[in-house]
């Protein structure tokens, strides 16, 4: 296996230019067209999400915003004392200080993150809050193996924090594997504390990924702008709408980049053409019943501890430990 570890400059982390053309053409060269969707978060793409989380369809970050607000107690007694406390994809920090504020003399704080710019932002905000918390940011890609900073005490458990749905953005398969991932490096006597976006009626969730603003195109369209600017593609904006719609067999919302016309985009050396109505498809966002999550984490050997949920079960935050520490 190959295990790598990251220290705070990003500067070789960043695909090279080469590798990302290639992520891009061999996403086109797919039938159907698909481009993952972490190419959303170039600094454009950031800000963008951050605006989405503050319009009124997008319910997910309010509702784990007020969740955690009313039970980070209840979340901090589960956990218990001496956590060492990693965040995959270091997110808002709203939700990690409501969480840290009840913690139980947290052993560290690991926020891992793979663009250094936003976590070095976050360790910032977060030293001054907790003056006393030791903090140790990994620049790394949680989806690869982690090699955790060896921490300044010994932890009675180590706890890995994944907010904000993005479980959703991974299939099934992938969320089994990542889940996998994380039982590995939370070790016997860990967890995982992860929010998991609950099925509802179908307006609901299309209206959050369809917000009037136009929010969520511009998210969604920026990934062209990025493009155009990165690997020198000639994506025409004007040419291209933003779709998300509800797949309720699959449970998830399905977005995608379709072309309005015939045409051809440049996409390094090679001319990409598209026809009218032709999709890229850029992003799964899944949603979760409690029983289907449930038996999503089974897979991976982890059984559910705990759910807290907003009252109108709109979302929900689950505590993940393995199976056999649940049995035992
Ligand atoms: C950050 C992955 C949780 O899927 O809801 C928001 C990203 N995409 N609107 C989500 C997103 C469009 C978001 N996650």
């Amino acid at each position: 296996m190959s295990v790598q570890a990251f220290g705070l400059s990003d500067d070789d982390r960043r695909p090279p230019l080469n590798d990302l053309l290639e992520v891009v053409q061999h996403g086109l060269a797919h039938k159907p067209k698909r481009l993952p969707s972490w190419l959303f978060y170039d600094e454009r793409g950031s800000q963008l999400f951050e605006q989405i989380c503050e319009q009124p369809e997008y319910y997910l970050t309010r509702c784990e915003i007020a969740l955690m607000a009313e039970h980070a107690g209840s979340i901090a007694d589960s956990l218990g004392a001496d956590v060492r406390l990693v965040e995959y994809g270091s997110g808002n920090a709203q939700k990690t200080h409501l969480l840290l504020q009840y913690l139980h003399e947290p052993v560290t704080y690991v926020p891992v993150e793979i663009s250094a710019e936003p976590l070095r932002q976050s360790i910032e905000r977060l030293s001054d809050e907790f003056p006393l918390l030791p903090l140790q940011p990994l620049c790394a890609d949680f989806t690869k193996p982690l090699r955790l900073p060896i921490p300044p005490r010994a932890p009675r458990r180590t706890v890995l924090y994944f907010p904000g749905s993005t479980i959703g953005n991974f299939d099934s398969h992938e969320a089994v594997s990542l889940l996998r991932k994380m039982r590995n490096e939370m070790g016997d006597a860990g967890g995982i504390l992860v929010g998991v976006d609950l099925k509802k009626d179908t307006a609901s969730i299309e209206a959050a990924y369809n917000d009037r603003a136009g929010v969520t195109e511009a998210f969604t369209l920026n990934m062209l702008v990025r493009l155009n600017r990165e690997i020198g593609s000639d994506f025409e904006l004007a040419k291209f709408t933003h779709r998300a719609h509800y797949n309720p067999m699959a449970g998830r919302i399905e977005t995608h980049i379709v072309s309005q016309c015939d045409q051809q985009v440049k996409v390094g050396r090679s001319k990409v053409v598209f026809r009218t109505d032709e999709a890229i498809q850029v992003e799964y966002s899944c949603k979760y019943s409690l029983a289907d999550f449930a038996t999503l984490a089974a897979r991976a050997g982890l059984a559910v501890k705990k759910v807290w949920s907003d009252p109108q079960q709109m979302f929900s935050v689950q505590y993940l430990v393995r199976t056999s520490a649940l049995a035992g």
